[in-house]
């Protein structure tokens, strides 16, 4: 069985370390994949690492991901909060989806507080800053490794 997972950024997160640094941290994307990347030696998972400012983007790679891939964990950035599109797109995906948010979005603004993609979402992560990307591929990890045995 395929221990591919595919990590998806949505909009400004390139801007990660820079943007909104009390809310989002000094750590860059790029420290973000190469733990991801870490994590993802340890647990024989298979990793693909994308960001993106275009939602048809985001959304081209989840069809990638339901031809061969495990998993999908996605922080769709502002996109959770408005592309039904995007929801569409996790709905046609068959393996396990987690979204991971780095601030805790229900402690802050109202519009915040409402997410397409956790409509889909098999678990949510929020508030937990940079480390839970980790923690998202820990559970898929778990998940692929229960349904394997
Ligand atoms: C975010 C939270 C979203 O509300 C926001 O639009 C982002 C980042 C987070 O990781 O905390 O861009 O997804």
């Amino acid at each position: 069985m395929t221990r591919l997972v595919f990590v998806l950024n949505g909009p400004n997160l390139n801007l990660l370390g820079q943007r909104q640094p009390h809310i989002y941290g000094h750590e860059t994307l790029a420290d973000v994949e190469a733990d991801c990347r870490r994590i993802a030696q340890e647990l024989r998972l298979e990793l693909r690492f994308h960001q993106s400012n275009r939602e048809y983007e985001v959304i081209d790679w989840i069809h990638e991901a339901r031809e061969s891939a495990a998993g999908i964990v996605i922080n769709p950035a502002a996109f959770t909060h408005t592309s039904v599109a995007i929801l569409d797109a996790l709905n046609t995906f068959e393996g396990t989806v987690i979204e991971c948010h780095i601030s805790n979005v229900h402690k802050r603004e109202a519009f915040r507080h409402h997410s397409y993609v956790s409509l889909r979402a098999d678990g949510v992560i929020a508030g937990f800053g940079t480390q839970g990307y980790q923690l998202a591929l820990r559970r898929v990890a778990k998940l692929l490794d229960e349904k394997a045995n």
